[in-house]
């Protein structure tokens, strides 16, 4: 496995690659790696085949981050990432810097910037109103770096992935987009690098999203007639709210596609949530 710095190195590989028809699977990261950042890669090395490539990119992007943000003490670990994907299956490790990925942004030399207009309004749009913008930027210039066939994307971050869709059908790029299944503690707390920042009581209040997810999941299987999803929100923000430190951001209903609210929750519906646990934003989803 090689690690690549420099932005030039990296594109001029992938410009090689793609003149010998090498196949390129992607995975963007920014780092921090666990279980979930994992199954993806070995998602991408499977669907890479024997003779196509696997990159990983390890870059914690900072313009998908508010102003009072976790930027700063966002986990860095690098020679363990590495090491994690070296294991995992990857064959380039991308790990650039600042000033390669935004030369000239702290001079005001950086302008250009990529903006999804519906999908990355509600919810996770709402609550940090700069962060799609950031993550649809860097997505696209990590695109334009590595030249993957294939990228993939976690389940986890559902809105993200389908903004991320959207920009790719949209802006024509030619990359195939895989979204892999979310990957949870043995306790059902999907895995996330802000894990780490819970505190043991915490830890033990942070499966309530999964067990609120899933006491949805049986409503709606169970009931006779459509559900009322402000019923059910109300409902559902009493149960998580019953964990001293848990405070729900919001809990949404939605049509999975054109991400419009629903006014009654349904199979196929889409639940998404965002809780503080202390003051640790968690954030998860799943069909009803
Ligand atoms: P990051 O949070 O590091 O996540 C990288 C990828 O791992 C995303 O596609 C995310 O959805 C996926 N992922 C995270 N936790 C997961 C879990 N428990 N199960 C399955 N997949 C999981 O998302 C980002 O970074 C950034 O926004 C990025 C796309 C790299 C742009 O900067």
């Amino acid at each position: 496995m090689r690690v690549v710095k420099s932005v030039s190195a990296m594109q001029r590989l992938a410009l090689q690659w793609r003149r010998r028809g090498v196949r390129v699977s992607f995975v963007p990261t920014m780092g921090a790696l666990h279980e979930g950042h994992l199954s993806l890669v070995r998602r991408a090395r499977k669907l890479a085949g024997t003779k196509g490539l696997v990159v990983v990119s390890i870059y914690v992007n900072p313009t998908q981050f508010g102003p009072a943000e976790d930027l700063r003490r966002y986990p860095r670990d690098f020679n363990r990432d590495s090491e994690l994907c070296r294991e995992a299956g990857a064959d380039f490790v991308f790990f650039p810097t600042d000033t390669e990925m935004y030369p000239g942004k702290s001079e005001g030399r950086y302008s250009t910037y990529v903006v999804e207009e519906n999908l990355s309004r509600a919810m996770e749009g709402e609550a940090r109103p700069t962060h799609f913008r950031g993550v649809t930027t860097v997505v696209a210039k990590l695109f334009n770096i590595v030249l993957p066939d294939i990228a993939v994307f976690g389940a986890k971050d559902f809105q993200q992935a389908t903004v991320i869709q959207r920009m790719v059908s949209d802006l024509n790029f030619p990359v195939k987009i895989v979204v892999a299944p979310t990957v949870r503690e043995r306790d059902g707390l999907a895995m996330s690098s802000r894990n780490r920042y819970l505190d043991e009581q915490q830890r033990a209040q942070a499966p309530v999203l999964w067990r609120a997810i899933q006491h949805a999941q049986k409503k709606v299987v169970a009931a006779k007639r459509l559900l009322d999803a402000e019923k059910l929100r109300s409902e559902l923000k009493k149960l998580i709210e019953q964990q001293p430190t848990a405070r729900v951001d919001y809990v949404h209903f939605f049509d999975p596609q054109t991400f419009m609210a629903a006014p009654k929750a349904t199979r196929g519906t889409h639940l998404a949530m965002a809780v503080f646990v202390g003051k640790t934003r968690l954030i998860d989803n799943a069909p009803l």
